[in-house]
């Protein structure tokens, strides 16, 4: 249901609706969730029963307190589909992001989940100031990251023209960004700049391109780097939010009238901040982590997932739904370089499995320019140390390799003499961050 009046028109009537039409529509919801979860996910119904409690327990939304939480964890239990709520047969999509170790985290959606995924980055991109009749131009990534095709299929529902460019050969963005005159452009915000550094390179300057809108997430930003953005393309820079487990973009948006933070969804999505030690919830207003259930979700309910982001929830402004604050870092050590998803674990997996190479190893992280680059500083073995140098080449490129096929990520490797990474007493370091905070 969409509510056309003369100030906002095309708002769906629950981002202007009263409290208590939320909270109403989200008890019940919920309700619908969490047996949905519980009478169809073999994981929920042993955990909630372990913990005591029963969907029919929740009489406020107060009492979701009571319920377990969910992790990545549990999805890799139950890889690849075992979390799925709904016969495979009724799943239409899948899409995957970074397990800790080898196996990704897979992730389903049904022809509703679809639907409703379409509608809320549509309201999304209204946010961010776009309007029906609009050049989309995607540049995240497609494939089974939800990037590309989330912000898609949105851009499509919103009425747009949708120019599917993905990632990656940023002189040819730069020349369709020139010859098809886009409105909006939907990438994370570090390789919109790598794209500004084109333009200059070519000695075009980016504020003379047609482009209106940024719609930048999937990887922490500033508020100085926002500024930046609109500087050099003279547009408004927004902030979108999402993750994998949860839907993927558009959980969250930012309005383009305020630029105070993402909107939470909260028609779809019930957000919590809990004490990332403890799992105490935390009052709104509140720094801890991120905490969200799914309200509608189909083919893979997800009942208080731990996001691992960091953050604090805020009061409404230019909608009813309330906002988070922007990702100040994360309770795990997920890293995230160039957008791509990147647990330390993942690479020492892979490390381990070169067998001329020692479990010594640190990751250094850069920032060039604009964008970031990881380099693996990594010991032989003894018995390889005195190998030639083309075959301690070799096993660096056969590393290097393995990383981008499997994690998605370039990477320099440099293999170090044996000594040079320093042996720590206790928890070893193994990810030295030398990016601008
Ligand atoms: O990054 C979904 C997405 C795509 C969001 C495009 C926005 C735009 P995942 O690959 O599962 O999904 O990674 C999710 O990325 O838990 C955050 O740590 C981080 N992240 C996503 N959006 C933002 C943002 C997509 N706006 C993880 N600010 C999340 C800061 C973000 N971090």
């Amino acid at each position: 249901m969409t509510t056309a009046t003369a100030e906002n028109p095309g708002l769906h009537a629950i981002e202007t609706a009263s409290r208590d039409e939320i909270t109403n529509l989200q008890i019940e919801r919920l309700r619908w969730s969490l047996s949905h979860a519980y009478n169809n996910v073999a994981q929920y119904r042993a955990k909630f029963d372990a913990a005591g409690v029963h969907p029919e327990d929740l009489k406020e939304l107060a009492d979701l307190a009571r319920f377990p939480f969910t992790t990545k964890q549990d999805l890799r239990d139950t890889y690849p589909f075992g979390m799925f709520a709904v016969p495979r047969q009724k799943v239409v999509r899948i899409h995957a992001s970074s397990g800790t170790t080898g196996k990704p985290t897979v992730v389903g959606y049904t022809q509703q989940d679809i639907d409703n995924w379409a509608d809320l980055v549509a309201r999304s991109i209204r946010a961010s100031g776009g309007r029906p009749g609009d050049v989309v131009h995607v540049s995240y990534g497609y494939g089974l990251f939800t990037g590309g095709l989330g912000a898609h299929y949105g851009a499509e529902r919103l009425g747009c023209t949708v120019v599917p460019f993905g990632g990656g050969q940023t002189e040819k963005q730069v020349q369709l960004l020139l010859d098809f005159k886009p409105d909006i452009i939907m990438v994370t915000p570090s390789y919109m700049l790598a794209i500004a550094d084109e333009f200059d390179r070519q000695g075009i300057d980016p504020a003379d391109c047609s482009l209106r809108i940024g719609i930048h997430g999937a990887e922490p930003w500033t508020n100085e780097m926002r500024l930046e953005i609109e500087r050099r393309f003279h547009i408004d820079a927004v902030d979108i939010y999402g993750l994998s487990e949860v839907m993927g973009p558009g959980v969250a948006n930012e309005c383009v009238e305020t630029k105070d933070g993402p909107v939470i969804w909260e028609d779809h999505f019930l957000p919590e901040i809990i004490d990332p030690v403890t799992g105490e919830v935390l009052p709104d207003g509140e720094q801890g982590e991120l905490v969200f259930t799914s309200l509608t979700k189909e083919a893979l309910p997800v009942i208080r997932y731990r996001t691992r982001d960091l953050t604090r929830l805020l009061p409404p402004t230019s909608r009813s739904m309330r906002r988070m604050d922007k990702i100040t870092g994360r309770s795990d050590d997920m890293l995230i370089i160039r957008g791509v998803n990147v647990f330390p674990s993942q690479i020492e997996e892979l490390i381990l499995k070169t067998t001329t190479l020692s479990p010594h190893y640190v990751l250094e992280i850069a920032r060039h320019g604009h964008l970031d680059e990881l380099e693996v500083l990594v010991e032989p073995k003894p018995d390889f140390a005195a190998a030639s140098e083309a075959s301690q080449t070799a096993t660096a490129r056969e590393l290097q390799h393995h990383i981008k096929s499997y994690i998605g990520v370039s990477t320099k490797i440099r293999i170090v003499p044996i000594g040079t990474i320093e042996r720590s007493i206790g928890k070893a370091k193994r990810v030295i961050d030398r990016r601008p905070k």
